[in-house]
């Protein structure tokens, strides 16, 4: 069975009060319609045609890495006329699957279901029962409760308007049928459009069967029209990335102050999470990984037994195993720990690389530089790794000791347990196993006096 799937994404969006056309806002760091392309996507052989209209160039641009067919709709005439635009290469055999790309949170299984129903001479409907059906399409079934037909809300008589089982707009259907009958649509209606509705009467005509599917959860049809909804969908798809992760067997703290925007690729066992964890990108976590309050970390592998403290930001870094981070330590790109490194509070590492045992515990800034193991770098050190112009390396051999409040002005290289006195500033290179001081001798003046105010 050949599967077409037609996203429908030429809407505007105006109730999102947005420059952005409205399927490229995002749920989870991801754009609405990219959502909707992934599970789609999962079906084997599925050619994806996306009719694309308001800000449809921008879209092209930002989405060119998804395998899809785009499809101009000029004018937003109807959902029968965006589906019209692209029946151009559809096979007569063809099932032909109608998305939505502002509806981001269905699911794969749901769409399995439908399709399994849809054939040659069935049309497969997927639909909800709602308390409050106000706005959407109703299902009116015939006195043996077979699908007549769907009426829009504008349209409907009162005694339709009481009629809670609605449209979702998702339905999988044969593609001969689909273009014969969409040829034949006319506009005659409420709103002057082309309504794709309009197709389920016409195949009841043809003697076509009407069959209905329902999701697992209403909220896997909700759409985005705006701010408040896409907040709202937000957080329901948080809520099932949480449930995921406690499922895999991760302690959340708190799972409603807790997002995961990317995916976690390794999940190790035993791993826990306090409040308002941001997860970003692609991330490796191991076991007995601990993350603490506050933290936001982005495309990072984290090593077995790792302890992240509160208030620390890490991107596209990687921490070995029974490393400890912070509190507020930030790992900026670049930063490769080896095992059991101890980065502390206030420390920021940028294009660094930390063999095994060091120790970098306070307020200091290592960027650009390659530490050996053992080393110990004091509070306050900075490798001044710019001169304005160009960046340069700071190399630190296996147990070396920098003292406190040093600046190491790359390109520098410190020996192999070399020391350097605190305070000092390194402009040269300094030899192995001794001790390098660069600042003022300090002195004592013997017999001085503080000067007095004058009349005093
Ligand atoms: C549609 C259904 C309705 C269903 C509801 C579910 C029709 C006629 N009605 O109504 O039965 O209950 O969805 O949400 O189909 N679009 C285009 N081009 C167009 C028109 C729309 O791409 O010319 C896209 C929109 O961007 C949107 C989707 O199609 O993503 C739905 O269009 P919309 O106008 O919102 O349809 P509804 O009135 O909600
Ligand atoms: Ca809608």
């Amino acid at each position: 069975m050949q599967i077409t799937t037609i996203i429908l994404a030429a809407g505007k969006g105006t109730r999102m009060r947005s420059e952005l056309p409205k399927v490229m806002h995002k749920i989870a760091g991801k754009s609405l319609l990219e959502h909707v392309y992934q599970t789609s996507k999962q079906l084997p052989g599925n050619a994806i045609k996306v009719v694309i209209g308001h800000g449809a160039d921008f879209i092209r641009e930002k989405l060119s890495h998804i395998d899809v067919n785009w499809v101009e709709q000029f004018q937003q005439l109807g959902t029968g006329h965006a589906v019209q635009q692209a029946t151009g290469q559809i096979g007569d055999d063809d099932v032909v699957l109608v998305l939505y790309g502002d509806v981001p949170l269905l699911k794969f299984a749901t769409v399995q279901n439908l399709l399994e129903k849809a054939d040659k001479e069935t049309l497969a409907l997927l639909t909800i029962n709602l308390d409050n059906p106000t706005g959407y399409g109703r299902i009116i079934r015939d006195t043996s409760g077979r699908v007549a037909k769907i009426v829009e809300q504008k349209d409907a008589t009162p005694l339709e308007l009481a009629i809670t089982e609605v449209n979702t707009g998702i339905m999988a259907v044969n593609g001969l049928k689909l273009k014969k009958w969409l040829f034949q649509l006319g506009n005659d209606n409420f709103q002057g459009e082309y309504y794709l509705t309009d197709i389920v009467e016409m195949a009841v005509a043809d003697g076509v069967l009407v069959v209905t599917s329902q999701p697992q959860s209403s909220n896997e049809v909700l759409g985005v029209n705006n701010r408040l909804q896409l907040s709202q969908l937000e957080r329901l798809y948080q809520q099932g990335q949480a449930e995921m992760l406690l499922e895999q067997g991760v302690t959340l703290m708190d799972p409603s102050r807790f997002d995961l925007r990317g995916n976690i690729t390794q999940l190790g066992q035993d791993i826990e999470i306090d409040v308002n964890v941001v997860l970003e990108g692609q991330l490796d976590l191991g076991n007995n990984v601990k993350i603490g309050a506050n933290t936001h970390i982005k495309n990072a592998v984290i090593g077995d037994n790792v302890e992240i403290f509160a208030n620390c930001v890490i991107e596209n870094a990687v921490v070995g195993a029974n490393s400890r981070i912070g509190p507020f330590a930030r790992l900026r790109p670049g930063t490769v720990l080896a095992k059991d490194v101890h980065i502390g509070n206030f420390v920021e590492l940028k294009n660094a690389v930390v063999a095994e045992h060091s120790k970098i515990n306070h307020l200091s800034y290592i960027g650009d530089a390659n530490l050996g193991r053992h080393v110990n770098i004091g509070a306050g050190t900075i490798t001044c790794n710019y001169d304005g112009v160009n960046k340069f390396m700071t190399t630190i051999g296996d147990g070396a000791f920098i003292g406190s409040n040093s600046q190491l002005v790359a390109p520098v290289t410190v020996g192999t347990n070399a020391t350097i006195g605190a305070g000092s500033t390194i402009t040269k290179d300094c030899p192995d196993n001794q001790l390098t001081l660069a600042r003022a001798k300090q002195l004592t003046l013997s017999g001085w006096q503080r000067p007095v105010k004058k009349g005093a």
